[in-house]
Parts: C-alpha cells; sequence; structure tokens
C-alpha cells in the first residue's frame, strides 16, 4: 500500500506485513504512525484475501516508545482535544489475526502495540520494559491493562513501577510472547506460523479471537454463553459444511471463508 509516511505494508500469500519504518528513532511512536499502522490494518482486515497481519519493525528494534520528542510539549487539555488515544481504540476491534515479530527494544508505547497483537514472536535478545514511572508519567495507551490481565496485578506492579527490562526469556515464562526464534529467523519463522493459520478457516479463527476476546473480560458463565452464540454462528458457513464433509470424506478441506 502506498502513502505512508512512517510504515510500509507489503503482501505476501495470504500475509499482509505492517513494518514500521523510522529505524533511526528506533521506531518511536509519534501519532501519524499510530494513525498509519491502524489505518493500514482495518483495510487489512477488510480485505478477503488477507488472512493474517504481521506488525514487525525496521532496523535493530521493533520500537521504543512513543516519541518523547513530539509528547513533552503535551498538556492535559492538548491531550484531550486531540483525543489522544482514540487510534489505540481501534486495535480491539480488529477481527483477524495480527502476529507480533518483535525485535530489540519493545518499551513503553511500543510495548503496548505489542500487547495488541495476537501472537507474539520475539527473537531472542528483545528487551521488553514500561519505562514511562521513569519519565514521571505512565503508560496511557492499554499496558497498565493489558499487562495485568496477562500476567498478574503483582508482576504488573513490579514491571511497571520500576521500569526494568524484561528479557525474551522471562516474557516468554510470564505468558506475554508465544516463542523465542533466532534473529535472523524472526521473519521466516513469523511468516510460517501466518501461512499455517492461512490453512484455517477465517470465520472460525475469527469467531474465536471474538470469544477468547470475550473471556478476558466477561465473567465465566457470561462468557460461555457468548460462546455458544459463535459456535452457533458458525454453523451457518459453508466452512462448517466444508470442514465435516471432507473429514468424513478422507479428504483435504477446502475453505472460502464463507
Ligand atoms: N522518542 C523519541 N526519540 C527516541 C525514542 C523515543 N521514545 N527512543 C529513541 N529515540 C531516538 C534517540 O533520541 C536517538 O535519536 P538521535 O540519534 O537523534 O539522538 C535515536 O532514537 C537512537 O537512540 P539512542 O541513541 O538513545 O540509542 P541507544 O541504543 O543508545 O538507546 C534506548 C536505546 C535505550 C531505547 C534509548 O533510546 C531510550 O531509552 N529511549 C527512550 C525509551 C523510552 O523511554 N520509551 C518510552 C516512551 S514514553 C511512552 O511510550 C508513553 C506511552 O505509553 C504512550
Amino acid at each position: 500500500m502506498n502513502g505512508f509516511e512512517f510504515i510500509e505494508t507489503t503482501l505476501t500469500g495470504n500475509t499482509a506485513v505492517i513494518e514500521l519504518n523510522r529505524p533511526r528513532q528506533l521506531n518511536s511512536l509519534n501519532r501519524k504512525m499510530v494513525s498509519e499502522i491502524i489505518t493500514a490494518m482495518e483495510k487489512f482486515d477488510r480485505e478477503e484475501d488477507i488472512r493474517a497481519i504481521v506488525l514487525t519493525g525496521r532496523g535493530r528494534s521493533f520500537s521504543a516508545g512513543a516519541d518523547i520528542d513530539e509528547m513533552m510539549g503535551d498538556d492535559p487539555i492538548s491531550l484531550e482535544l486531540l483525543n489522544q488515544f482514540a487510534d489505540w481504540d481501534r486495535f480491539s476491534l480488529i477481527k483477524k489475526p495480527i502476529i507480533g515479530a518483535v525485535k530489540g527494544f519493545v518499551l513503553g508505547g511500543g510495548f503496548e502495540l505489542a500487547l495488541c497483537c495476537d501472537i507474539l514472536i520475539a527473537a531472542s535478545g528483545t528487551e521488553f520494559s514500561f519505562p514511562e514511572a521513569g519519565l514521571g508519567v505512565m503508560p496511557g495507551a492499554g499496558g497498565t491493562q493489558r499487562l495485568t490481565k496477562l500476567v498478574g496485578r503483582t508482576k504488573a506492579l513490579e514491571w511497571l513501577w520500576t521500569g526494568e527490562r524484561i528479557s525474551a526469556e522471562t516474557a516468554l515464562k510470564h505468558g506475554v510472547i508465544n516463542k523465542i526464534v533466532a534473529p535472523e529467523l524472526l521473519m521466516e519463522e513469523t511468516m510460517k506460523f501466518a501461512n499455517r493459520l492461512a490453512t484455517q478457516p477465517p470465520l472460525s479463527l475469527r469467531l474465536i479471537k471474538d470469544s477468547v476476546n470475550k473471556a478476558v473480560d466477561y465473567p465465566l458463565y457470561e462468557g460461555m454463553q457468548y460462546e455458544r452464540k459463535n459456535f452457533y454462528l458458525l454453523f451457518a458457513s459453508q466452512d462448517q459444511k466444508e470442514g465435516m464433509k471432507a473429514f468424513v470424506e478422507k479428504r483435504k478441506p477446502d475453505y472460502t471463508g464463507k
């Protein structure tokens, strides 16, 4: 896709790749860049042939966080008038799988962006941190909420209060990331995972994501009622018929996404 200043987008098979492209600033996130990322993501989310979206960063780091130069002159009224985090809210509405391929520094807003992904694959040596408290602020794009839901209150407070660097191994241990790979294999392994998802029926993946997201917010009983409706809904799809027919006929299913 053309016309972006701070990101590059490419298509490989059924996978769209969005690459943060401000490597000299370690892909620190200015507002335009965040707007470009979510705009591209929403476009790919609507395109029928795209089955997964990969988010990665050019250069030595995924992202060193929000652009401090841009942010330092802000005041509460300018932030309110800008509706500073409105673009960030849109990440929660993406229905296709988002796979983050991260390396180097994943800091502050960069860590928050990584936590908007559904699956995270990290190069060995990747360091995660929320350094905001050390700047006299705190995360504002979901960091305190998403991290706490992921690792629990105690670890979240420790990491957010101290701003300590968390290794890829520690992140894996606490369920923040899915996998650690050699740096030179980061994109290859990520695309392999994306290709695996591309063979699955897209509507199943979509409603599984929807149901798992509800599990994070809903009490168990309400979550199970929600899951049930999605389960029923899939029986209206051609892919349910094809998947079960292919099983009975002992052949590979041919999914259309309908
Ligand atoms: N904002 C703006 N510029 C940044 C930046 C950021 N978050 N992070 C790095 N850069 C710039 C540096 O200023 C430097 O630019 P110049 O070459 O023009 O001086 C360039 O990127 C390369 O960085 P360094 O020379 O500092 O590289 P390093 O390897 O020595 O250090 C680093 C890397 C430890 C990540 C260091 O750059 C750093 O500490 N960056 C800031 C990290 C940070 O505090 N992020 C949180 C931001 S707040 C936030 O994200 C709030 C929120 O939730 C919305």
